[in-house]
């Protein structure tokens, strides 16, 4: 049993999370908004956290495009340091996700904190969260060669569905998987 909880995301962290970005580490896996997360918590933290932890609002994407933000929830992971987040995204009613959405669920851990089952266990507690939110599956999408990140899902019962080519890296494909919530 690890101490690892999920906690909301609250100025009582921050410094940990603070610390894991100045390092270089990025809890968004597409691209590296470290920089830019620094930016808006030294501008005004509060805002920051309020961003993550309230409905609404907006978020930008890599392309440029700004989306409306999906309900969902963000989590860090926090076993008296700050080692990560797992989030959850969705549409209400429906488990078909907008096209510039991976997939339902994200996760990261800091360098520095993986290989203590910290991935699995967090997505393992935040399915329920899923399935409270009407979720009858889960989608979530992987590289191909992030090994460590298909064991975390096929830990927690996920399955292949599909492999596509991966625009953003020639030769190399995506994988999706599914969770199954409910029949
Ligand atoms: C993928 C990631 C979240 C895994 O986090 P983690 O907390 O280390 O994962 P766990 O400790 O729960 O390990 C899950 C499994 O992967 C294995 N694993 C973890 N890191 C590994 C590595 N570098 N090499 C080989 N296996 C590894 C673990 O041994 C474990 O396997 P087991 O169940 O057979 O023991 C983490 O490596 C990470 O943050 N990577 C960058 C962001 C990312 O890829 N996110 C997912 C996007 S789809």
């Amino acid at each position: 049993m690890s101490g690892l909880s999920l906690v909301v995301p609250a100025a009582p962290y921050l410094d940990g999370y603070v610390a894991a970005l100045r390092q270089g580490w990025s809890p968004n896996t597409l691209r590296d908004v470290s920089g830019e997360y620094l930016a808006a918590i030294a501008a005004d933290p509060d805002a920051f956290l309020r961003g993550l932890t309230q409905p609404g609002g907006t978020i930008s994407l890599g392309d440029g495009r700004v989306v409306p933000r999906l309900p969902g929830l963000v989590r860090w992971l926090w076993d008296g340091d700050f080692c990560g987040t797992v989030s959850l995204r969705y549409v209400p009613g429906t488990e078909e996700l907008p096209s510039y959405v991976e997939g339902h669920i994200g996760y990261a851990v800091v360098p520095w904190k993986r290989r203590l089952g910290y991935a699995t266990q967090a997505l393992r507690e935040i399915l329920p969260h899923a399935a409270d939110a009407g979720l009858r599956h889960v989608d979530l999408t992987c590289d191909d060669d992030n090994r460590p990140s298909q064991k975390v899902i096929e830990a927690n019962g996920g399955t292949l569905v599909s492999r596509a080519p991966d625009d953003l890296r020639p030769g190399k494909e995506k994988l999706l998987f599914r969770i199954i919530l409910a029949p």
